[in-house]
């Protein structure tokens, strides 16, 4: 089977477990969809989360909803993307084979924000301060689709990622990710997909050089490897992709945002 009909029929899978999710869930999701923040779901209580509590409700809740279900009050007026709902969604920027993120990946994550959908760094927070956010927001995926699920094993990254070759990351591209991110990598006239609660947007622009997940080398490759749970995107074993096409691959979305 090729990349691309493993592909849609993911994105198929992942269509029809949304609708599932939505089915089941129904009181949870469609009443949500314009309920105020529902401060009714239980939150994480005890002394080890209160300070996480303290700077989640500070920080985070106006987008993120109080209870972590992304109905914060600034959540509407986020065009990009809608907050993480982090009862019922994966998490998306991973290292690990499982999907499940590490405490590392959360981390990352709430340090830096994701400038390009609207989510600022966390800047005045001090590390523990941060490491106190990432716990409470596991706490919150635990009260809900996290409850069975442990941290993820972080994937091994080849020692060297910069000795990519453009070309044949091109190649490469052709292959396994334009029937999604378009020929030139724009997505420009691309199909939107659906994302695990059914919200159609599409691929990213991989010529603007602004990645959600992050922008460094390490961060494309756990992309490509690990694909971004709760969207279309799948990941790429060792076995579709030796590491070295992957720095290729790596090599050439480079050079489109430098074009
Ligand atoms: C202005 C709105 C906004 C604020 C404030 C905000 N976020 Fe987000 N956050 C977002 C959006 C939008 C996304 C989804 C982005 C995407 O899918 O690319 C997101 C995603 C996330 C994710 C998911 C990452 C993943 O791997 O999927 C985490 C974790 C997160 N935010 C934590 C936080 C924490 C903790 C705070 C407070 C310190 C916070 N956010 C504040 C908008 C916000
Ligand atoms: C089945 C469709 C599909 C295929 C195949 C696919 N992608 Fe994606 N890709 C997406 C979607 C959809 C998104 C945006 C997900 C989101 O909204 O969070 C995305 C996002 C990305 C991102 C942005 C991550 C970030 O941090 O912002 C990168 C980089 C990327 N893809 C690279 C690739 C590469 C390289 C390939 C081929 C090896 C590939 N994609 C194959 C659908 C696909």
């Amino acid at each position: 089977m090729n990349t691309y009909l493993k592909a849609t029929l993911l994105g198929l899978a992942l269509f029809l477990a949304t609708i599932l999710v939505i089915e089941s869930s129904g009181t949870l999701w469609a009443n949500a969809e314009n309920a105020p923040p529902s401060t009714n779901l239980p939150i994480p209580t005890g002394p080890e989360f209160k300070l996480g509590a303290h700077l989640y409700q500070r920080d985070c809740a106006s987008c993120h909803g109080a209870a972590g279900d992304g109905l914060g009050a600034l959540a509407d007026t986020n065009d990009l993307l809608k907050p993480r709902n982090f009862r019922v969604e994966p998490f998306r920027f991973v290292s690990t084979k499982s999907g499940i993120p590490t405490r590392s990946d959360l981390i990352k994550t709430i340090q830096g924000g994701i400038p390009a959908a609207g989510m600022p760094p966390t800047l005045e927070c001090s590390s523990s301060e941060v490491e106190a956010l990432a716990d409470y927001v596991w706490a919150l995926y635990q009260m809900g689709v996290g409850k069975e699920k442990f941290a993820g094993e972080p994937i091994a990254i080849p020692s060297s990622l910069d000795n990519g070759s453009a070309i044949l990351g091109k190649e490469l591209f052709l292959t396994h990710c334009s029937a999604c991110h378009g020929k030139d990598g724009t997505a420009q006239n691309a199909a939107e997909f659906p994302d695990f609660l059914g919200r159609l947007s599409k691929p990213r622009d991989l010529s603007d050089g602004s990645f959600h997940g992050g922008n460094t080398d390490e961060d494309l490759y756990f992309r490509i490897r690990c694909g971004l749970p709760g969207t279309v995107m799948p990941g790429f074993s060792e076995e579709q992709l030796t590491d070295s096409q992957v720095c290729d691959l790596i090599a050439f979305i480079r050079e489109l945002s430098r074009n």
